[in-house]
């Protein structure tokens, strides 16, 4: 199959249209959103949802999410409640994913057995309207390999699904760039599956009842089955070996003593460049731009891979705030190699 890449056009929205027809008719289509770039087919088809598993090469027990282009679409497919539309209100259109019993629509491809499904409304206008005129909602994971960083860009997609999908839509590079939160919530709790823009201090705002799945921060223990079947995957993972630094250890001293007898490349911060020449060097935005450093790791980390580094040494996020979807998603990059902190 010959993969087509076609860039959004405000004026012309005849690549949307493509989209949207091949959505139609069963097929698979590279969509941008704000978090990351995803792989959508219709929801309500469950031989196109079991496409996408099969050109991800994901593990058939890993649900979808199901996006919609408005709140209120949420009835159709899920069983709502009033903290949803309290959420709704705030958060949505946004990058904010809940997870709700599930109605019968949905085929149990999508969720991958489960009873819940998890309802997502994007406020990338491309996503919503690409939505819109398939008039269906959209099943998609990250437009990734299964295990591969995110695409953040139309070209990681190509990278990962040249082949595999008739289309991927171009519309630069992903606002946010790591995925959307992920919450299970019932009537008056929300618990934290995944960490990304909308914070726990966000939604606690809304709701009083707010805990963080262990999962989000700690290691799986064994036989330990994680709320979010995402959850106990090896993910975002690059071939290279990952390391964090820990705040109580001497960044440029650690890697400028590892430059010397590794092929290492180093996530810094953009102050540190100047202290690290003419080693490889991954800047990822100003020490304290929590939001660039977010929007540039899963390049940084498939960037690594194409300089072909052994290893990346990169500083362990701190937990707080915005920075917890950082650091969830470089730990489980990492497979919690930690150097200093409390492990030194
Ligand atoms: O930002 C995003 O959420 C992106 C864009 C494309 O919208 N999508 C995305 O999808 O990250 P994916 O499939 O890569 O991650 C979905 C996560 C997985 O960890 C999955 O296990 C979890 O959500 N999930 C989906 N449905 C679930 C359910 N019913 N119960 C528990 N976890 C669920
Ligand atoms: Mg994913």
């Amino acid at each position: 199959m010959i993969t087509e890449v076609l860039r959004y056009n405000e004026e012309n929205e005849s690549a949307l249209r493509k989209a949207s027809q091949i959505i139609r008719d069963g097929g698979l289509v590279g969509i941008p959103t704000e978090t990351v770039y995803g792989l959508g087919a219709s929801a309500f088809d469950a031989r196109a949802c079991l496409e996408i598993f099969k050109a991800k090469g994901r593990p058939a027990d890993n649900p979808l999410i199901v996006h919609i282009s408005k709140p209120s679409e949420a009835e159709q497919i899920a069983h709502t409640s009033s903290l949803y539309y309290k959420l709704a209100e705030r958060f949505m259109p946004g990058p904010l994913t809940i997870i709700m019993p599930k109605r019968d629509i949905i085929p149990s491809e999508v969720t991958a057995g489960l009873d819940s499904v998890a309802v997502r409304c994007p406020v990338h206008r491309v996503a919503r309207r690409i939505i819109e005129l398939s008039g269906v909602p959209i099943a998609a994971p990250s437009a990734n390999k299964s295990g591969r960083p995110s695409p953040t860009t139309a070209q990681h997609v190509f990278n990962d699904m040249n082949g595999e999908i008739p289309l991927i839509i171009d519309a630069g590079a992903c606002e946010v760039g790591v995925e959307s939160t992920v919450i299970k919530i019932t009537e008056n709790e929300i618990i934290l599956l995944r960490p990304g823009a909308i914070t726990v201090e966000m939604l606690s705002e809304i709701c009083e009842n707010v805990s963080v799945s262990s999962a989000v921060t700690e290691e799986l223990k064994a036989g330990e089955v994680a709320l979010s079947p995402g959850m106990k995957y090896k993910h975002y993972a690059p071939s290279a070996s990952l390391y964090l630094v820990a705040d109580d250890i001497d960044f440029i001293s650690l890697v400028r003593e590892r430059a010397l007898s590794e092929n290492c490349a180093i996530m810094c911060y953009d102050e540190e460049i100047n202290d690290l020449c003419s080693i490889t060097l991954l800047p990822i935005g100003k020490r304290d731009d929590i939001e660039e450093q977010t929007r540039r790791l899963f390049d940084a980390l498939r960037r690594a891979d194409e300089i072909g580094a052994s290893t990346i040494y990169a500083h362990l996020p701190s937990k707080n705030g915005k920075s917890l979807a950082l650091y969830n998603r470089m730990i489980r990059a990492s497979a919690h190699k930690i150097i200093g902190g409390k492990n030194g």
